[in-house]
């Protein structure tokens, strides 16, 4: 291999990313960000490695997720705070389920850049690039808002900072204190899954007055009062990811300042092209979708080349293969990992490999095939003897109908109703809190699993 450099990617071959035409204003929004300060810091990237080890040995789980897109758009305050609350209470669900520290990370403060499965889209006989995030260009179908623009990279930059900034407010401010638990019962005011969960918020707050009565003082205790939460993204417009690359001055390797995580998406993950030999150089914990196309060669190149000193928690692979495809599929992965004796944290996506066209016209996600999915990861865990180590899931904290399904019964027709992503359908805030409670469920097996194993 030739020595890695922030940009050793240049060399190599791209896909998925625009062509800018304004050289000048491109080099000029680079040399700008290069002078920013970076989003996040080289410890605290080592800090969530460190939990995605843990992850992989099953002594923690990480529950990833956020908007399939960020949109300048829909930036608020409110709509961070929604999905930021939503994941804690999934992740109390989950904690109850497993028994182990849930790891949380975002698809937030960085999202802004997508891959599309065709370069142009047509519209009443117009063809026009397609729509690649805000970070790139605009959603709107005219000639002007579908031309790259580089400026963009800046507001996205500023956008991450903000949101990264009131999540690390929420995070430690109070917010997330584990003695709130009541109020983050937004929007879970009826049905079965509200009574479950202030079920759950009821046994805590007791365990909590019994340590008190018992003389321990919980409210002192820095463990209760705050979350550890994290930002991931996909590192797809490497001209951003270099910009924001810094050298640690600790150990003298580079961090990916964009953000805590990255990740490599399903369509840009060949062993010699531009993605992975970025990725392949940073500190940060990377994740690798590995879908129906990957194969267990390319699987072991890929591992040798993102984790080349096998250290545990630097790499997570993200299973996404569809409902009824993963037993035909993750055997022959965990095997290739097995064979080369590599350290990776196995991680279930069920949401892009079950992507279908509504009856009403909508790109939607049935619940039913997600749940599936996310059992059948299981299973095949349990079967290989290896450990399912978290869910990758998009979703937010609002009320949106996207994806069909769930205890409220969103049908084709609903769709309409507040379809509001700028990309992928999302799992609204009733139908992740369902799905917590049914992982939670297969993560009592996996504690099971786990106690047998050491017994
Ligand atoms: C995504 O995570 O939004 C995405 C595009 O996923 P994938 O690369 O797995 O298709
Ligand atoms: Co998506």
């Amino acid at each position: 291999m030739t020595e890695w450099q922030k940009s050793s990617w240049r060399n190599m071959p791209r896909v998925q990313m625009p062509d800018y035409t304004d050289e000048a204003a491109l080099n000029a929004v680079e040399a700008q960000l290069a002078k920013y300060p970076p989003l996040v810091f080289a410890g605290e990237a080592r800090t969530l490695k460190s939990q995605l080890g843990a992850a992989a040995r099953g002594e923690a789980f990480l529950l990833q997720g956020g908007d399939c897109a960020e949109s300048f758009d829909q930036f608020s305050a409110n709509s961070i705070r929604d999905t930021f609350k939503v994941m804690l209470q999934m992740a109390m669900v989950l904690t109850y389920g497993a028994k182990v520290p849930v790891v949380k990370v975002g698809r937030m403060a960085g999202q802004f850049a997508k891959p599309r499965s065709a370069p142009t889209e047509v519209k009443d006989g117009m063809e026009l690039p397609s729509y690649r995030g805000d970070i790139i260009n605009e959603l709107d179908f005219s000639e002007k808002a579908r031309m790259p623009d580089p400026q963009k990279m800046l507001q996205a930059y500023t956008q991450a900072a903000a949101t990264l900034n009131l999540l690390r407010a929420f995070s430690t401010g109070g917010y997330a204190d584990v003695h709130q638990v009541h109020q983050w019962t937004l929007g879970f005011t009826e049905g079965e899954k509200a009574a479950k969960y202030r079920d759950m918020a009821n046994r805590i707050s007791d365990t909590l007055d019994f340590m008190k009565a018992a003389g321990v003082d919980s409210k002192a205790s820095h463990t209760l009062q705050t979350v550890d939460f994290y930002t991931s993204h996909e590192s797809l417009l490497l001209e951003y990811e270099e910009a924001l690359c810094r050298k640690d001055s600790t150990s003298g390797k580079w961090l990916a300042g964009s953000g805590h995580m990255i990740w490599i998406g399903d369509r840009t993950r060949q062993p010699d092209g531009a993605h992975v030999e970025f990725a392949r150089g940073v500190l940060n914990p990377v994740g690798m979708k590995c879908g129906p196309t990957t194969t267990a060669e390319d699987l072991k190149v890929l591992m040798s080349r993102l984790n080349p000193d096998n250290e545990e928690g630097k790499l997570t692979l993200i299973a996404r293969f569809g409902a009824g495809k993963v037993a035909e599929h993750l055997p022959r992965l965990v095997k290739a990992v097995q064979e080369e004796g590599a350290n990776v944290t196995w991680v279930c996506d069920p949401m892009h490999g079950n992507t279908i066209k509504s009856s009403t016209g909508y790109k939607t996600r049935p619940f039913e095939s997600v749940l599936r999915e996310v059992r059948e990861f299981f299973g095949v865990h349990k079967a290989e003897g290896t450990i399912p180590g978290g869910v990758h899931f998009e979703m937010t904290g609002q009320d949106v109908t996207e994806c069909t399904g769930g205890v409220r019964e969103v049908s084709d027709e609903d769709l309409s109703d507040r379809y509001h992503t700028a990309c992928d359908p999302r799992l609204n805030a009733s139908q992740s809190l369902e799905l917590a409670f049914l992982v939670a469920e297969e993560l009592t097996g996996r504690r099971d699993a786990l106690a047998a194993a050491a017994s």
